[in-house]
């Protein structure tokens, strides 16, 4: 079944004159999500580690005609994050809309991860998100700010070859909620993205490298079918704008029905795959 949406069908919803910053947005769904936003007159700025990528990612934010800017920054380094939300509100006045959506992940038995592998995703996606919200604090416009994490279904359902990814996301989940309770008074709202297996993205490649196996994680959706960045962005731009206004403190899956039961099998199928593919 193909996506239902295009390019026109994206939300629309005027984000001139509101500036957007987009942790992690130079790719993947991230960019896609930038992306929309500037689409809709936003003016955006995005980081992370590779100059080449962010450099890349702004020259196609710019083809909206829009001010979009671009920094190099590690979400583990606290103060490199804090210099770029800096230069960012410097640049563009205070921020009414934060993503953060940096990454990483790697298909690994528990037994055959490192301690410094399962680190290093525990502190690019929970420590780096509290690096990214506790940094960006300051230059968030209040009220009216609204913060959207974008976790993943491991958050909350166990999967084979994930307990990196599971224990990471779970935090950043909570990290949402706490936060929309600590934040709530100063009128800023903060939310999760939970987006299902999403086309052509680097997440998908490498959980499911193979076709055959991308075929099974795709009959595993109750949509039969991926989604794509810009569905995951229609969330994220709603949950920005003021038709979310009362909305704080929620973890909302897009997923095609994913995690109602598909991805605990999948999680099994992939398992199997990868193993049998390290074992040939
Ligand atoms: P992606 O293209 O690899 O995007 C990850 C982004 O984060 C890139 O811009 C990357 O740029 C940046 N990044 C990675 N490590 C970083 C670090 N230490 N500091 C700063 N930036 C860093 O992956 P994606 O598949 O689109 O995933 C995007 C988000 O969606 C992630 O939060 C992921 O968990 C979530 N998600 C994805 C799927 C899926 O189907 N793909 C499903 C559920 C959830 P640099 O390499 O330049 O740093
Ligand atoms: N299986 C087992 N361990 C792995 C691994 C794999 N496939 N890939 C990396 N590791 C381990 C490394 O061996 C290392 O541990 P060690 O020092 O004990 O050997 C540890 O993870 C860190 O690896 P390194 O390459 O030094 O980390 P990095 O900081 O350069 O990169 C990653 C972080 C590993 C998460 C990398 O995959 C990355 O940058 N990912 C971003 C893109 C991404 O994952 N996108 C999808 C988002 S859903």
């Amino acid at each position: 079944m193909k996506a239902e949406t295009n390019r026109s069908d994206i939300m629309q919803i005027n984000f001139q004159d509101k500036n957007v910053f987009v942790m992690g947005g130079t790719s993947g769904i991230n960019l896609g999500i930038a992306d929309a936003f500037a689409e809709s007159g936003a003016r955006v700025a995005v980081a992370s580690r590779s100059r080449e990528k962010v450099d890349a990612a702004v020259a196609q934010l710019q083809r909206h005609n829009g001010e979009a800017l671009g920094y190099v920054a590690d979400v583990r380094d606290e103060s490199a994050v804090a210099s770029a939300l800096g230069d960012a509100h410097g640049a563009l006045g205070p921020l009414d809309v934060l993503v953060s959506g940096a990454a990483g992940n790697f298909p690994s038995p528990a037994l055959g991860m490192s301690a410094n592998g399962f680190k290093a995703v525990v502190e690019i996606d929970l420590q780096g998100t509290f690096h990214v919200l506790r940094s960006a604090f300051a230059y968030l416009a209040k009220p009216g700010a609204s913060v959207v994490n974008i976790s993943a279904p491991q958050a909350f359902i166990p999967m084979q070859l994930q307990a990196h990814v599971c224990a990471a996301k779970a935090g950043v989940d909570m990290i949402t909620r706490v936060l929309a309770m600590e934040w709530g008074d100063l009128g800023v709202r903060v939310n999760s993205v939970v987006p299902g297996p999403i086309a052509d993205t680097e997440g998908m490649r490498r959980l499911a490298p193979s076709e055959a196996l991308a075929d099974t994680v795709r009959q595993s959706v109750p949509l039969r079918r991926f989604g794509t960045a810009r569905e995951i962005a229609s969330m994220v731009m709603f949950l920005a704008s003021p038709f979310a206004n009362y909305v704080s403190g929620a973890v909302i899956p897009v997923d095609g029905g994913w995690s109602l039961g598909g991805a605990s099998a999948a999680s099994a199928a992939m398992a199997q795959s990868l193993a049998q593919r390290d074992a040939d």
